[in-house]
């Protein structure tokens, strides 16, 4: 897949790029580009966002900023772009991401992530130029770089080729093999530590035993979770 992220700090991402599930993703033929918002814009001294119109606090992302940006990418109108390839504008009153849109996102073969700043996008950039609004929990954090590399991890990963044999990603939390629950406890030796036991189950060699109290703690865990398992 072709990700692009467009963002006020491309360098950010350099560090991301580098980690191993990234570049093993890269080898595999996907491709991922941090695009500088600054590179194509109309407005003086590298200008890309402006007060509010009604008053308030903060500064906007400029429309006109965001389309000559996507314009100057991609080579065509952005009001086009959503028919070629998912344009998602992070923003934290979006579609909460889950395993579902993980998913959904993984099978696509291009996607755009448009990271906001200050106050977040004039409007219009999310009306016109995107498919999808997309937030990673109900919570504001700073800017949506950090948004961006968190789906951009939750994506790649799930490439294939992406993680060693060692990190696989059949049966981990949320995966049609656990029915959407969340993953099982794990314990590694010292089997003895103070006086908390790995449970006996785990030590017992019983494969069929182990395997179903694993999907027990699953389920539990699902349960005490509160979230609905995938559908
Ligand atoms: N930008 C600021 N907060 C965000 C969030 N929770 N999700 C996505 N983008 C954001």
């Amino acid at each position: 897949m072709q990700l692009d992220v467009v963002t006020l700090f491309p360098q950010w991402f350099e560090w991301f790029a580098e980690q191993r599930h990234v570049t093993n993703a890269i080898e595999q033929g996907n491709q991922l580009r941090a695009l500088d918002l600054r590179e194509h814009t109309p407005l003086s001294g590298g200008q890309v966002d402006d007060t509010p119109f009604g008053g308030g606090a903060g500064m906007v992302l400029r429309v006109d900023v965001m389309e000559a940006a996507l314009r100057g990418f991609y080579g065509v109108d952005p009001v086009e772009l959503p028919r070629q390839r998912r344009v998602i504008a992070l923003t934290p009153g979006g579609r909460v991401l889950d395993e579902q849109l993980v998913n959904e996102l993984a099978a696509e073969p291009a996607v755009t992530l448009l990271c906001g700043r200050y106050e977040g996008f004039d409007e219009r950039i999310v009306q016109h130029f995107c498919s999808d609004a997309v937030s990673i929990g109900r919570y504001v954090i700073a800017g949506g770089e950090l948004a961006a590399m968190v789906v951009c991890d939750a994506i790649l990963r799930k490439q294939p080729g992406a993680l060693g044999d060692a990190d696989s990603a059949v049966e981990e939390s949320f995966s049609a093999a656990l029915e959407g629950d969340p993953e099982y406890p794990h314990y590694t030796r010292p089997a003895e530590f103070r006086d908390w036991a790995v449970p006996d189950v785990l030590l017992s060699g019983h494969h069929e035993e182990i395997r179903q109290w694993r999907r027990a703690r699953s389920r539990e865990r699902g349960a005490a979770s509160g979230q609905a398992p995938l559908s």
